[in-house]
């Protein structure tokens, strides 16, 4: 019995201190130079099958959330990506081997949410190094007027979202695959999503095996 308190103990500490060990993560500023053109983008884009374990680099990384839904109009603070009456709803989680971070397009940073590699919650098939989870935050569209169409508007704005990833990776040498198959119940408890934020669709980005 006491050694079973003991190791819960030792479990807990170890949990906290993986925890607290994910570091935010400062993007570097997006290359607007690079990758084909958008007509060649659109002839390449296509759902990749099999990942590496090979992961993107750092300015892939940084480029690659700033063309999915980061900001290109400081001045008012819109993204990349249109959303309906401009609520920028869709959060971006990236899921890596070391944990779970989300995107701050104002910081252009990635911030920790939970230690841990977790992205068996996409399942064993098409395991990538890297898994974006969109996630819509439906309480967003606070208008009354609004209420029929909310959830509609969160997954048309998810799929813009997407395909801007699409696109990226297309023009820039990375595999990805939409996918709307996912352990939503683990991913909410995980994250401790509340009833309006819902996921939607991830992708899993990599270099084709
Ligand atoms: C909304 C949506 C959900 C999808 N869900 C999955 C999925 O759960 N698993 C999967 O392997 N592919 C998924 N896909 C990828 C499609 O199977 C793929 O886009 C389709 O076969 C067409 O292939 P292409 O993207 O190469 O043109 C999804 C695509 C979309 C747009």
């Amino acid at each position: 019995m006491k050694q079973m308190i003991t190791f819960l103990m030792l479990w807990v500490i170890t949990a906290s201190l993986q925890a607290q060990d994910l570091k935010p993560i400062q993007l570097n500023k997006p290359n607007l130079k690079r990758g084909s053109t958008v007509m060649q983008a659109l002839n390449d884009r296509k759902s990749g099958n099999e990942f590496s374990d090979r992961m993107i680099s750092d300015q892939d990384l940084s480029d690659l959330m700033w063309a999915a839904n980061g900001i290109n109009r400081p001045e008012t603070g819109k993204r990349t990506a249109a959303s309906a009456m401009n609520k920028q709803e869709v959060a971006l989680y990236t899921f890596t081997n070391e944990g779970v971070h989300v995107y701050d397009a104002k910081g252009h940073r990635l911030t920790p949410v939970v230690a841990g590699d977790h992205r068996k919650l996409f399942g064993e098939r098409g395991m990538a190094p890297l898994i974006i989870l969109m996630v819509t935050d439906l309480s967003k569209f606070d208008n009354q007027a609004a209420a029929s169409y909310k959830e509609e508007w969160g997954a048309i704005d998810t799929g813009i979202v997407s395909q801007n990833i699409a696109l990226f990776c297309a023009a820039n040498g990375i595999s990805t695959r939409p996918r709307a198959f996912m352990n939503r119940e683990g991913i909410i408890r995980l994250l401790k999503l509340n009833e309006w934020q819902r996921p939607m669709l991830n992708h899993a980005v990599g270099f084709a095996k």
